[in-house]
Parts: structure tokens; C-alpha cells; sequence
């Protein structure tokens, strides 16, 4: 397939797409019900009709602030332990965001149809589609997904302060918080609406728990061993009980904590793609610091919402 033909689709459906400007002055448009950032949306048009998930693949998926950047080092250390030694992981030197890349925001930016074939398995990308938006393929094959959400008053609080502190539309006045919260609760916000993302990965996995594995954020933070354990499990690749007696499950938990991550120099410096700071994907890493920027107004109204958009799903939140 040609590029031109890609382009003259895409400016086809272009036209025929709402568009939005978010808070911050980033232009949103609307495909398939979800709000893609614009620049986004050619990389996901590529993929979905390039991309040729593989049995062996996982993909990680979340919308944006949920916890990818952990996923990423977490999924990439397990996936990997038995052939780069912790003490050796790339995670030490290179940012997770490198080591693990967006098939929308790496891999398909640049090429319209990159050569991903012969990459070593497993294969780990990240995305922030949403499930009904993936490639075909990742649906269709044994692919493994990975979904991880977070409580969505801090994914927004998270996501505010990443993008007030990586500003890209120069000449833009950023909308205070409360015009800004109210555009997130109407599900205007980056692959928003947040409720139907998570949605999407929680009916799939229900259907199908061997393909889609559905995190929380906060239960990795509650206790996060068990949760490396089950994502072992989950990609085929169980801890020998050799391993756990070796420690191996904590070495992992401890490479990956927000605490070593945040601390390494490559994550104190630099750029990712030469606009997003490196440090900017660790903020606080904590649970529940909404508190300390929203109203209990605002929270109840996101509580009323999620209450109305979940309700007969057995999602409780
Ligand atoms: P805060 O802004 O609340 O601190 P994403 O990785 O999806 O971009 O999400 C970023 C959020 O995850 C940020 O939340 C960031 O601090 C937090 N985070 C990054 N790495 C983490 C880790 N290893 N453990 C826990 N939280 C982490």
C-alpha cells in the first residue's frame, strides 16, 4: 500500500471528523467516538491498516496518565528477565518510554509502514487506542493486551500537570482547571471519553480474560507483587519457584518503583521526541492527590458519572 493512498484517505475522513481544541490548546478530533489528539490520528490510521500483531506480541494499552510508563518497565523486565540481567536492563540507561515504544506516537509517526517483523519476541508496543480503534490483528490474533487505568479525578490532575509542564501550542492560553475539568467530564480529553475507554478493555477482558489483562494503578500501588506475578502468568512466562526464592519478583517490583525509576539520571534529563521532558512522566506517583486540586464537588460529579456510565458492567470504581 502507498503512502499517497493513506494520505488521500485520511484527508478524505479528515473532513467529515469533529474536531475540538482541548484545555491546553492541543486541536482534538473525533474518530469513532473517542477524541484523538490530531497529531495522533494519521500514525493510528498507519497502523490500523499496517500493523500485523503477532501471537507472541503483547501490547500495553491505557489512556494517557494511568500508569504506561510504569507498565512499560514492569511488562519489559518480566517479559525479558531471562535474557538481560537486571543489573543490565536498558531501563538503567534509557528512558521506559524508549526502551517500550507507542505504535501511535514512535513507530507509526515517522513511517507510514514501518518494518517491525523481525524485531526479537516478545514484541511489547504501547498504545493509547481505544480497544474498538486497535488494529485488527492485535483483536484478532493470540496477542496478549495489557489494560491499565487509574481513578480518573488523578489521571486528570496527572494529566494536567504533564501537559502544563510539556506546553507545545506556544501561543496558547491554557483554560483554568474548572473549564477544563468540565471539557473532561463531557469526554472531551485526549482518547476521552475516559469512561468508554476503560469500558472497552473491561468488557474485553471479561469476554476474553486470556487476552486482555485489566490493571489498577492503585492495586499496583497497594501491593505490587502479586501483580507482577500474575502479569508473568498472564504472558505465559510464570516465576519458577527457583526464581522466587531468588528474589527475583522484588528485583523486578524495586527496578521498576517510581522511587528507582524517578531517581536514575536519564529520567531526571532529556527529552522524549525533543518536546516531552523526561522527568515529566514522574510526578508524585501517588494515590489519591486529586485531593489536593479538586473540589469534593468536582469529585462527586465524576463519582455521578461514573456511576451512570458503568452501572450493569460490575466495574466499580
Ligand atoms: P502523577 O502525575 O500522579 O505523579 P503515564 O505513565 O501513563 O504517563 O502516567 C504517569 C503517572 O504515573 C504519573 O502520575 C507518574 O508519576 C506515575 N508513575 C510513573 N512511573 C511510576 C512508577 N514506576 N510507579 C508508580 N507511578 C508511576
Amino acid at each position: 500500500m502507498e503512502k499517497k493512498e493513506v494520505s488521500n484517505e485520511l484527508q478524505e475522513l479528515l473532513q467529515t471528523l469533529e474536531q475540538q481544541t482541548n484545555w491546553d490548546g492541543r486541536r482534538l478530533v473525533k474518530y469513532d467516538g473517542f477524541w484523538l489528539p490530531e497529531i495522533a490520528v494519521r500514525p493510528i490510521f498507519s497502523a490500523q491498516r499496517y500493523f500485523k500483531a503477532k501471537d507472541s506480541d503483547i501490547i500495553l494499552t491505557s489512556i494517557p496518565k494511568s500508569g504506561t510508563t510504569w507498565l512499560k518497565a514492569l511488562v519489559f523486565s518480566i517479559a525479558n528477565r531471562n535474557v538481560i540481567s537486571i543489573d543490565q536492563s536498558p531501563l538503567l540507561t534509557s528512558h521506559p518510554h524508549t526502551v517500550v515504544p507507542f505504535l501511535e506516537f514512535n513507530l507509526y509517526l515517522f513511517q507510514e509502514n514501518p518494518h517491525l517483523q523481525d524485531l526479537p519476541s516478545p514484541r511489547i508496543f504501547t498504545t493509547h487506542m481505544p480497544f474498538k480503534i486497535l488494529p485488527d490483528s492485535i483483536r484478532e490474533s493470540e496477542c496478549k493486551i495489557i489494560y491499565i487505568c487509574r481513578n480518573p479525578l488523578d489521571q486528570f490532575v496527572s494529566h494536567r500537570h504533564f501537559l502544563l509542564e510539556n506546553k507545545i501550542e506556544k501561543d496558547a492560553v491554557p483554560l483554568d482547571i474548572d473549564a477544563a475539568f468540565d471539557l473532561f467530564c463531557q469526554g472531551i480529553h485526549p482518547f476521552g471519553p475516559f469512561w468508554d475507554h476503560i469500558l472497552g478493555y473491561w468488557n474485553a477482558g471479561l469476554k476474553n480474560p486470556e487476552k486482555v489483562l485489566f490493571l489498577r494503578y492503585e492495586d499496583l500501588k497497594e501491593d505490587i507483587t502479586p501483580h507482577v506475578k500474575k502479569i508473568a502468568e498472564f504472558i505465559g512466562s510464570p516465576f519458577s519457584p527457583e526464581e522466587e526464592k531468588q528474589g527475583v519478583v522484588d528485583q523486578i517490583s524495586r527496578l521498576c518503583s517510581f522511587e528507582n525509576l524517578r531517581n536514575l539520571e536519564v529520567n531526571k534529563n532529556g527529552y522524549i521526541l525533543k518536546v516531552l521532558k523526561n522527568s515529566s512522566f514522574f510526578r508524585k506517583g501517588e494515590v489519591g492527590d486529586w485531593i489536593n486540586h479538586l473540589t469534593p464537588a468536582m469529585a462527586e460529579r465524576v463519582k455521578d458519572l461514573l456511576v451512570s456510565k458503568f452501572d450493569g458492567s460490575g466495574l466499580i470504581f
